[in-house]
């Protein structure tokens, strides 16, 4: 009786041990059940050490059940561990799959705005004839985007420039003038230099837009005439344009330059016909140029006896627009890829 029992005992332990494996959900799983009758302290491990308790005729048919049960066990866990490699491998491959017939993910291109590349090609020309480049911020205070430039409270010049106003004392510098100021005050003559940057005002067509750049030209020694000027200045636009574009220089009025002068280049949309663009002139401007006054050297503290000098302020925009034929300045600031793209 007592083998009786003790057989029908390891067969309960066996089918229980078959149904754990059957109902392992993954490889971790089976091997805690592997773990839990076939391991050193297992179940059925244990059954096959209670041998010894067992009356010596006993012995080997109990040997021999345990025996059994571990090896069908054993090939049960090892057929159970094929299947769960194959489902998880299958559910690895359909997850993990690639749609070929997808479309491919694209790498755009990038390129320099037009304008930056303006600026760029700018600054070669001046560096190449000694030009240093200076700077100068954009939030500016009164004296310096005007007072200094002779232009005081009162003066209707103050009309020429629709200005932003941060503060009372404060504005959007409205031109790259100021730059001059600020420079000839930390600086001793003789020295040339280029100042590029943002300029805003309250300002929007076909060839003005509320933010755009300027670069300031400032050239000061003892012996600087306005025929240097005009030297430079025609030498830089064909550099820069490479081409003959006419070029004209037309007398004007800035309260910080006297003589002053505006520089137009020939309308390139309607070859001198006269257009929408060019505001039926056939000319556009390009710039604002004179020789220093001589007040604004009284303010930065600059021997207007010793010294003379010639500034400008060219548009950055109007110049690239001429340049690529862009027949509407605000496309620059529109951000159309559509746009932009045709300048990589
Ligand atoms: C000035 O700003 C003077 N500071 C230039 C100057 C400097 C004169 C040094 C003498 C000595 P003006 O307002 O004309 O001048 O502007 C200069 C150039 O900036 C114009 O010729 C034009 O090319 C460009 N510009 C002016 N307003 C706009 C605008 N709203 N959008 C785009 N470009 C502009
Ligand atoms: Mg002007």
């Amino acid at each position: 009786m007592a083998s009786a029992s003790h057989t029908e005992m390891i067969a309960s332990v066996t089918d229980q041990a078959v149904a754990e494996v059957d109902a392992a959900q993954n490889e971790a799983q089976l091997d805690l059940v592997r773990v839990r009758y076939l391991g050193r302290k297992g179940l059925l491990t244990a059954k096959l050490k209670s041998i010894g308790d067992l009356p010596e005729a006993k012995r080997r048919e109990f040997g021999a059940a345990v025996n059994a049960a571990k090896s069908l066990l054993t090939a049960r866990i090892e057929s159970q561990l094929l299947t769960l490699q194959r489902v998880s491998r299958a559910s690895a491959l359909a997850s993990e799959s690639v749609d070929v017939t997808l479309p491919g993910r694209r790498n755009d291109r990038g390129g320099v705005h037009p304008v930056t590349r303006t600026v760029r090609r700018i600054n070669e020309i001046f560096h190449s004839i000694g030009f240093d480049v200076a700077e100068g911020p954009e939030v500016e205070d009164d004296f310096h985007n005007f007072g200094a430039l002779n232009i005081p409270l009162d003066h209707p010049a103050r009309a020429m420039h629709d200005t932003f106003y941060v503060d009372d004392d404060h504005v959007l510098r409205t031109h790259t003038s100021p730059v001059q100021i600020r420079y000839m005050k930390s600086h001793k003559p003789p020295f040339q230099l280029i100042a590029p940057g943002r300029v805003y005002r309250c300002d929007s067509d076909v060839t003005h837009t509320p933010m755009f750049h300027q670069v300031e030209g400032l050239v000061v020694g003892t012996d600087v005439s306005f025929a240097d000027l005009k030297g430079v200045l025609t030498y830089v636009a064909q550099e820069f344009f490479e081409t003959d574009l006419p070029l004209r220089f037309r007398p004007s009025y800035f309260p910080f330059t006297e003589p002053s002068a505006e520089v137009d280049i020939g309308c390139i949309f309607c070859e001198g016909e006269g257009c929408r663009i060019c505001q039926r002139t056939g000319w556009i401007e390009i710039l604002g140029c004179g020789m220093v006054h001589p007040e604004v050297f009284r303010h930065v503290g600059i021997d207007n006896e010793a010294y003379t000098g010639y500034a400008f302020g060219m548009g950055i925009e109007r110049v690239t627009m001429l340049r690529y034929g862009v027949d509407d300045l605000r496309l620059f600031f529109n951000n159309e890829l559509t746009f932009l793209s045709q300048f990589r």
